[in-house]
């Protein structure tokens, strides 16, 4: 089967290289796909040197799959074109989230969106990649009515320019800026472009994901996006008010028992996720479980996940499995 990566050469591709020689992809044909500009260029897979190509030599080759993570401009302008073909497209950019045709899945909870004929499949958004995974059992159970969610995002959500800006910053070298503002020693409330509501496009992309993956347009959300100097996965702060009331005891049972969820709660030893602790997993890690108690049947939950893994490249390839298992794509 051939399946074409495209971005091959940014953060996310190249941890998606990385997923699918562990997940055993290793007999595929991979076709590595980046910008004019990475034509030639050699990529590494499975010990195997492989040249880049440019997006219409890769449509020409026809691939089964195509997993795009190269910014919404391109997924705009060549989804389409690898679908025409009978490509079935895997979108990491934020480009085809929100149309109505076109599923936003997270395989742990809804796997099902994907018919006979999707051809392009939606990637959520880093964070509420995280945050869904946490909230889907929760909601099944006790209803959520509202959420007030603050998250702390690392620099690789940015990607390699925001990496390279931070790296170089804490060094004290002058350098080309991913951000307004320096992010050593810093942060800022600020991730994306600011909307005329007055929120940025990734506080507005956690409310209208998260009711799409639901399936409920009448949960009330609330968000604050931090972009810190980090670089092992994002970090989110969730409030979440329910329907109906719950036990701390369920809640730790619900959320251990949902795959991809690992619970690390354990405040009298100061166990609880971080970055320095998701970088490289798959998994979303969950603590501070904690009742609001300034509220009726509300809670409070801390998650962290590597946005490049589950928030990225392990969602994107857990799709690509899921729809070769399912004889999908052939
Ligand atoms: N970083 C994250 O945590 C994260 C999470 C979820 C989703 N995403 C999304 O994934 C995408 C990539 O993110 P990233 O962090 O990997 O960015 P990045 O490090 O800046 O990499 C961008 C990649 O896209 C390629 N590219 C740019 N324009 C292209 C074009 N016209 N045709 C073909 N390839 C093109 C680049 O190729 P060159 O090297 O040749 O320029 C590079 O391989 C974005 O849409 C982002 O929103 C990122």
């Amino acid at each position: 089967m051939k399946i074409a990566i495209v971005g091959v050469t940014g953060l996310v591709g190249s941890i998606m290289l990385k997923v699918l020689e562990e997940r055993g992809f290793n007999k595929i044909q991979l076709i590595p796909v980046a910008s004019s500009a990475s034509i030639g260029k050699k990529i590494k897979f499975l010990n195997k040197d492989y040249s880049v190509v440019s997006v219409e030599e890769a449509i020409a080759q026809n691939p089964a799959i195509a997993i795009f993570s190269a910014g919404s401009d391109a997924s705009l302008k060549y989804a389409p074109k690898f679908a025409e073909t009978g490509c079935f497209v895997i979108d990491n950019s934020s480009a085809w989230r929100m149309y109505t045709n076109v599923p936003l899945v997270v395989p742990e909870i809804n796997s099902n969106a994907i018919t006979l004929e999707t051809k392009i499949i939606a990637n959520p958004n880093c964070s509420t990649i995280q945050m869904v995974m946490a909230l889907a059992p929760l909601h099944n159970k006790y209803k959520i009515k509202r959420l007030v969610i603050s998250t702390y995002q690392s620099v690789t959500g940015t990607g390699v320019k925001a990496v390279r800006q931070l790296e170089n910053e804490t060094k004290g070298i002058d350098t080309e800026k991913a951000y307004p503002y320096s992010i050593h020693r810093n942060l800022f409330p600020h991730g994306g472009s600011f909307l005329e509501n007055g929120y940025t496009s990734e506080e507005q992309k956690l409310v209208d994901e998260t009711r799409k993956i639901l399936s409920d347009n009448s949960l009330r959300i609330t968000s604050t996006v931090v972009r810190v100097p980090v670089t092992g996965g994002h970090s989110i702060a969730v409030n979440i008010e329910f329907e109906n009331d719950f036990t701390l005891e369920d809640v730790r049972k619900l959320l251990i028992a949902m795959p991809g969820i690992v619970v690390l709660d354990d405040i009298e030893k100061n166990i609880y996720p971080m970055p320095l602790l998701s970088e490289g997993k798959d998994e979303v890690f969950v603590g501070r479980i904690r009742r609001d108690e300034s509220n009726p049947n509300t809670l409070n939950i801390w998650i962290v996940a590597d946005n490049l893994r589950k928030g990225a490249a392990t969602n994107a390839v857990q799709i690509a499995q899921y729809l070769i298992e399912k004889g999908l794509a052939k």
